[in-house]
């Protein structure tokens, strides 16, 4: 099992997503996998200029900055893995613009003038599936504890699947990072113990990507959990109040105005 996680954290290796990737990817190398894991940060990724070449007679498929950036490389790269791994923070309710532009560079190996039926029944055009079809996991994490802040991610990535017909097969959603320390302040794991479980789980999470080619729901609920120790927490930071207390708290800890 090749797996190819593409982090798309304008951070790269020093951030939260990073960190999270290499339980993952430590979890799928003990069961055998190998894992790669790109730093879109790190590399020369050109936005899309909409130019249209790409879509020419003349030019079909050959992007204007093909031989120009790194983008043509880590599409080869993908195409030879067997499960990929859509990684980013959430940046003002979206993705990474990092992970959004590289994205939109599927376009230069799009035939547009090709239109077909997708498996999930949706109109849409030619794909290159190598790249394009993969079956994937996305990653998300992000700061706020709400539910709501990393759902157009999580939604983009399930439209994604059923125009791509892409597999998805694991959504890691990992929110409370500030609270995690990003994974870098190990006084966290006190503060927080059910971060202890967490990674575990997605260390969990990397071994059945390597052995079943998915993440299991139990893993990926463990994964996902609340981390702040109250009872009931998923609940009750749905109730205004308790909001109320949480902000106070909160602000008394980082001394705010
Ligand atoms: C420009 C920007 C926008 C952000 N927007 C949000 C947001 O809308 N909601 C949220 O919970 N966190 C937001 N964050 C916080 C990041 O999602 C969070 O710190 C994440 O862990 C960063 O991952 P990284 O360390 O791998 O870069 C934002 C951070 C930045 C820099």
């Amino acid at each position: 099992m090749k797996i190819l996680a593409l982090n798309g954290s304008h951070r790269g290796d020093q951030g939260h997503t990073r960190f999270l990737l290499d339980r993952l990817a430590s979890g799928a190398i003990s069961a055998g996998a190998e894992c790669e894991i790109v730093s879109l940060a790190r590399r020369k990724i050109n936005r899309c200029l909409g130019c249209g070449q790409c879509q020419t007679v003349e030019h079909t498929l050959h992007c204007a900055y093909r031989e120009k950036d790194d983008t043509a490389a880590i599409f080869a790269r993908m195409a030879q893995a067997d499960l990929l791994i859509y990684a980013t923070p959430v940046y003002v309710f979206g993705m990474s613009s990092l992970l959004k532009a590289f994205i939109e560079r599927f376009y230069g190996i799009c035939d547009c003038a090709e239109l077909r039926v997708t498996q999930s029944g949706l109109f849409f055009h030619h794909v290159d599936a190598a790249v394009c079809s993969k079956p994937f996991v996305a990653l998300v994490c992000c700061d706020n504890l709400e539910n709501v802040t990393p759902h157009g991610v999580v939604a983009y990535f399930e439209t994604f699947s059923r125009f791509m017909d892409a597999p998805q097969m694991g959504t890691l959603i990992r929110n409370g990072g500030l609270l995690c320390g990003h994974g870098r302040d190990p006084s966290a794991l006190e503060r927080f113990p059910r971060l202890r479980e967490v990674y575990a789980a997605y260390e969990q999470a990397g071994r059945e990507l390597a052995t079943l080619g998915r993440i299991r729901p139990a893993t990926q609920r463990r994964a996902n959990q609340e981390i702040v120790p109250v009872p009931f927490f998923g609940i009750l930071k749905n109730l205004r109040p308790f909001k109320r207390v949480m902000v106070g708290r909160a602000q008394q800890m980082i001394g705010g105005h």
